[in-house]
């Protein structure tokens, strides 16, 4: 079995008996309430998901991550996993040596913060650096703006874990994951990342993938996403569809990811790698413009990351795929790099084309999206719809 990244499967859930201690001990303490993608950082690292990491970054890991894609010991790491401190909230409150109690926007306890550090954030180079833009469009910058200006840095205890609500049949830890294959006898474990229903080309990429490994762990991301992406209900109904319909049940997994997407890009792809080794996949699927959000980064920037890394030092392989489509005249699924036909003869549909089609009711040809996978999005459009109207009257 892959081993965790930095060797070892980190667990910051406490035990019975510090639950209560700490329970007990919450409403004494200085309280911070955790946004959407706290919330999924906090949990990630506390089943491990996020190890090495037992708790929220430091300066100094901040700082290393930003300018040189790494811990500050070195190793690969290319997304900050920061806790900020709230806008309209003074941070004199939060003092270095203090125990914070963490909140979701729910009024949960949720876990207690040991806060080693607090520091002003960078927020210009780290998103030049990590977002490689400071344009308002991006959301990753949107998102910036909308936190405070100060990181706090520490180790967390997690008292009581997020829930999962309608997802909760689906939520597997890192333990957990790594356990359903031993059980099942895969040695070779692709994970599949997405924040989309699956189309053809997804299902394509999957395919080839699966022909050379022994399972896929379809793991789709359920934490914030922007808010014209589709909601995560929608699609689990999608990805539930489309395995029973069109995957072997004997070779696939299904189980959420429960980060926030941070639509980074490139650094994304390899936060993403690393993250799904800790789940204990050997392989990640990367293809074009992976995590990618307008133009901020070139079709293949996610595939040509990873060449700034050792290959041990990931560990988990990276599987890339260019760019997918349908082509007439082969008849088949294909990219660039098997089909010689000309554009004309591939089927294109952007993303906006499809949704107005699915509002509209109409079913995309299925060279696009399987037909189960159009029935569940035209029954969600639809009803936004009629939604939408009704409010507007
Ligand atoms: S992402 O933000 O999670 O990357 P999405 O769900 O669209 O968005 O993509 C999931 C994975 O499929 C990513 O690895 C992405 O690069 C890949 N992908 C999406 N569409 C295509 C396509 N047409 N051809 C090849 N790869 C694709």
């Amino acid at each position: 079995m892959i081993s965790p990244h930095g060797g070892r499967l980190v667990n910051r859930v406490v035990d019975e008996k510090e639950r209560e201690r700490l329970t007990a001990l919450a409403p004494s303490l200085p309280k911070l309430t955790l946004n959407a993608r706290e919330v999924s950082d906090l949990d990630m690292i506390a089943c491990g998901a996020m190890s090495p990491l037992s708790g929220f970054m430091g300066s100094e890991d901040y700082k290393s991550v930003v300018d040189l894609k790494r811990l500050a010991k070195g190793l690969p790491w290319t997304i900050p996993v920061v806790l900020a401190t709230k806008i309209g909230t003074s941070h004199e409150i939060y003092l270095p040596g203090q125990d914070i109690a963490l909140y979701d926007t729910d009024d949960n306890f949720l876990a207690i913060l040991h806060l080693e550090e607090k520091f002003k954030a960078d927020k210009d180079n780290e998103a030049a650096h990590v977002l490689r833009t400071n344009d308002d469009v991006h959301p990753g910058v949107q998102y910036l703006k909308s936190i405070g200006d100060h990181y706090l840095g520490g180790e967390v205890s997690v008292v009581n874990r997020v829930k999962f609500g309608k997802f909760n049949n689906y939520r597997l830890d890192p333990k957990e994951t790594r356990f359903l294959f031993k059980h099942k006898g895969w040695e070779k474990i692709t994970a599949f990342q997405t924040r989309n229903p699956i189309h053809r080309a997804h299902e394509y990429i999957q395919k080839c993938a699966l022909e050379t490994v022994d399972a896929l762990l379809l793991h789709p991301l359920m934490g914030e996403t922007k808010s014209d992406d589709i909601p995560a209900d929608v699609r689990l109904e999608c990805y539930e569809s489309i395995l029973e319909n069109y995957f072997p049940s004997t070779r696939t997994a299904l189980s959420v990811f429960p980060a926030a997407m941070r639509y980074a890009g490139p650094r994304e792809a390899v936060f993403h790698a690393i993250l799904r080794k800790n789940y204990g996949c050997t392989h990640f699927i990367v293809g074009r413009d992976h995590a990618g959000f307008g133009k901020y980064y070139g079709t293949y920037d996610a595939h040509y990351i990873f060449n700034e890394f050792d290959r041990e030092e990931i560990d988990i392989t990276p599987m890339f795929f260019d760019h997918a489509f349908f082509c007439k005249k082969c008849g088949n699924m294909a990219s660039s790099k098997t089909c010689s036909h000309t554009s004309d003869d591939h089927i294109f549909i952007s993303g906006t084309k499809a949704r107005e089609m699915f509002a509209a009711g109409d079913v995309p040809p299925a060279e696009f999206t399987r037909p189960e996978v159009a029935e569940v999005l035209i029954k969600h459009y639809t009803s936004q719809n009629t939604a939408e109207k009704a409010a507007a009257k």
